[in-house]
């Protein structure tokens, strides 16, 4: 694979593949695996105490991950009383809690916080290479201060709109998430998740409105795809759901199960796990409460309700399972061995094409 942009000479990386950073997915071991295979481990710190985080970013080191790249969210926390009356949305989830024995669904809470400044401690102290952001950026002090300490800012724009304002709000690099992607939209200017592009017009559209390098994400899952990144303009290419399946990700039995039985028709974005539109796997939670979409709480209020039914999930009935719409090109493989079949993929691909 060419080392040929300024984005993998910066950060050393062999193949330009960055594993994406998954809240409650991602392990030092499975960012350690991709480290040692010349592409970029991630780890998601986006939803769990910063000390856990410390731990996850302390063992990845251990393990050799270098270069790292940690994820926080910076969503806008809703106000006192933002989350309205959740007497109906309680209403509607208790039967699934009732049914598994565990009594009423809860009342509302924010189960975790945006980054402040316990977490810029923690960048501070053990100094990852890259720090990125879902849902825009953090006050511009917080960007200033992660940037001191070392790494590069990086953030995921879901419209050229947003590419722009993050590079002009400070961005080392963009990451432009296709409408494909797993997981939440990390849409933070309001654009509807029907209107967002997909990653094919996205990325060529977001590289040529920015100077900064692009990492292209949503739907990529094999060398083809990665091939396809860079021919469309960007540095890397961040995978997600394409990790999942891997032993070192820690991902529910049924969820794995799930992913091997996906097909492309397989998912929904959703606002009924979280608050936030998502992309999910159909599962009978979704299916069940589809009419009720528009009366999700807001982020993460609504998360903090659906908890209980993912932490006792016995079935993928329940569970958020986050896959973006390549869900049925992912394989199961040791992640260090995914990145190199990648990498050999993506320049047999390019090969290819250069006749
Ligand atoms: C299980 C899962 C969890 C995710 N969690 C995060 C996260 O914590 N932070 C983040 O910036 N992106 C997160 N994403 C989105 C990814 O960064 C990336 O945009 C997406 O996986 C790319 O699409 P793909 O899944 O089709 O490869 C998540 C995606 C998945 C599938």
């Amino acid at each position: 694979m060419p080392r040929n942009n300024a984005l993998t000479e910066r950060l050393g990386l062999a193949v330009p593949i960055v594993q994406a950073p998954m809240a409650g997915a991602t392990t030092p071991g499975l960012a350690a695996a991709v480290c040692a295979a010349g592409g970029l481990g991630s780890l998601g710190c986006g939803t769990q105490p910063v000390e856990a985080s410390r731990g996850q970013i302390e063992e990845a080191r251990r393990l050799g991950a270098r270069p790292l790249h940690v994820n926080f969210f910076c969503h806008a926390e809703p106000g006192a009383g933002a989350g309205g009356d959740a007497t109906r949305m309680r209403a509607l989830l208790a039967p699934f809690f009732f049914e598994r024995g565990l009594g009423e669904p809860p009342l509302p809470a924010l189960p975790y916080q945006s980054f402040g400044a316990e977490q810029l401690a923690l960048v501070e102290a053990l100094r990852p290479e890259v720090v990125s952001f879902h849902f825009g950026l953090p006050e511009a002090g917080l960007v200033e201060a992660v940037k001191a300490a070392g790494a590069m800012v990086w953030s995921s724009a879901t419209t050229v709109a947003e590419a722009r304002w993050l590079e002009e709000h400070g961005a080392d690099a963009v990451i432009a998430q296709g409408a494909e992607a797993g997981g939440h939209r990390g849409t933070f200017l309001g654009a509807e998740p029907a209107h967002q592009p997909g990653t094919m017009a996205l990325v060529p559209q977001v590289a040529d409105a920015v100077a900064v390098p692009v990492i292209a994400a949503g739907g990529i899952a094999d060398g083809r795809g990665v091939a396809a990144a860079l021919l469309l303009g960007a540095s890397a290419a961040q995978l997600g759901t394409a990790f999942l399946r891997c032993p070192e990700a820690a991902v529910h039995p049924a969820h794995r199960a799930a992913l091997a039985a996906a097909g492309d028709d397989a998912t929904r974005i959703t606002r009924l796990f979280t608050g936030k539109p998502a992309r999910t796997l159909r599962n009978r939670l979704t299916e069940e409460l589809l009419e009720a979409e528009d009366e999700a709480l807001p982020y993460p209020l609504q998360l903090s309700l659906t908890g209980p039914l993912r932490r006792d999930a016995a079935t993928a009935e329940t569970l958020p399972l986050w896959s973006g719409q390549a869900a049925g090109l992912t394989r199961e493989m040791p992640a260090g061995e995914l990145v190199r079949r990648l990498g050999e993929e993506a320049a047999t691909a390019l090969r290819r094409l250069a006749g």
